[in-house]
């Protein structure tokens, strides 16, 4: 910029803030903060201005984020007996203390498959992919009290955190926690007395998401769902993006293999995109026919 454009700048600054100097907030129009900000001397009582919250963002035409628009869901959306329960406010707190990856879905992810749940009148859950118990949680929440909900999980830490959090939130159904490899105790694992699985939930190591995919249908009733998180990373999943491909990429695209062979023959699917709060991907989500 030159020094003519910088002394104009500044001559139009000193007016601008010159009426409000009295009063305890001086707003100074960004206009000529921008040009200002780029300057070669330091002008730190300008650049330390803090950051716009959302509603300035918005009157000054900035496109909202993914992540206030998950903020403005979940403060309309969440329910005093899922979402905004604090016990899972705990559950996070208890992530970020012993250092666990934060991969647990969203709160509103979370109330989603509470509704899927509900809507289907669900009562027995199979989840592969337990973690601290965080969509477990939400799940159990939407099962009436005679339900059932397994949890599959090869981590004996995340397991032990896991069951903390389901004594604290004081779970009906009270979820049981399989440790183990995953596809090992699905062949093992015994359909529960009442009947099939009517809602499957697979979000643990996502190269083998065709295996458990296989072995979990068997074990769902008619007209049950599996939703499958983690469905389209970024849209890597897609064929073209083969430089980034990697063993989760590749599980996918083996499942989706499967379910173009399948024709719509086992299931009826379909793959939701999601932006939120973490990043982009999806939801596979299926319902079985025969
Ligand atoms: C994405 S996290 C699950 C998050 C959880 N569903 C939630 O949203 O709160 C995946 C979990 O799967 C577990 N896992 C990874 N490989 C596994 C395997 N072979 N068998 C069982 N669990 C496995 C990991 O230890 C991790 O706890």
């Amino acid at each position: 910029m030159s020094s003519n454009r910088i002394l104009q700048a500044s001559a139009e600054l000193r007016s601008a803030i010159q009426p409000t100097l009295r009063s305890s907030t001086i707003r100074i129009p960004k206009t000529l903060i921008t040009p200002l900000i780029h300057r070669p001397f330091s002008v730190s009582a300008i650049s330390r201005q803090p950051a716009n919250s959302p509603a300035e963002d918005l009157a000054a035409n900035i496109k909202p984020t993914p992540e206030q628009v998950d903020s403005y869901l979940s403060s309309k959306l969440l329910h005093p007996d899922y979402g905004k329960d604090p016990t899972f406010a705990k559950n996070l707190e208890r992530i970020k203390e012993h250092d666990i990856p934060q991969i647990q879905i969203t709160p509103l992810q979370g109330q989603f498959l509470s509704l899927l749940v509900r809507s289907i009148g669900a009562e027995r859950v199979l989840e592969i992919g337990t973690l601290t118990g965080y969509s477990t949680s939400y799940i159990s929440k939407a099962l009436p009290y005679h339900g059932r909900i397994d949890t599959l999980e090869i981590n004996e830490k995340h397991s032990k955190i896991a069951q903390e959090n389901f004594l604290e939130s004081d779970l009906f159904p009270f979820p049981k926690i399989h440790l183990g490899p995953a596809l090992k105790t699905l062949k093992t694992l015994k359909i529960p007395e009442e009947g099939l699985y009517d809602f499957i939930f697979i979000d643990a190591n996502k190269d083998q998401v065709l295996d458990y995919f296989l072995e979990s249908i068997k074990m769902l009733r008619k007209g049950g769902l599996i939703v499958v998180d983690n469905a389209i990373r970024e849209g890597k999943i897609i064929p073209s993006s083969e430089q980034s491909s990697t063993i989760e990429v590749e599980g996918f695209r083996k499942l989706y293999d499967w379910l173009e062979q399948d024709n719509g023959k086992t299931v009826l699917a379909s793959g939701i995109q999601t932006v939120s709060s973490k990043s982009w991907d999806g939801f596979l989500i299926m319902t079985k026919l025969v």
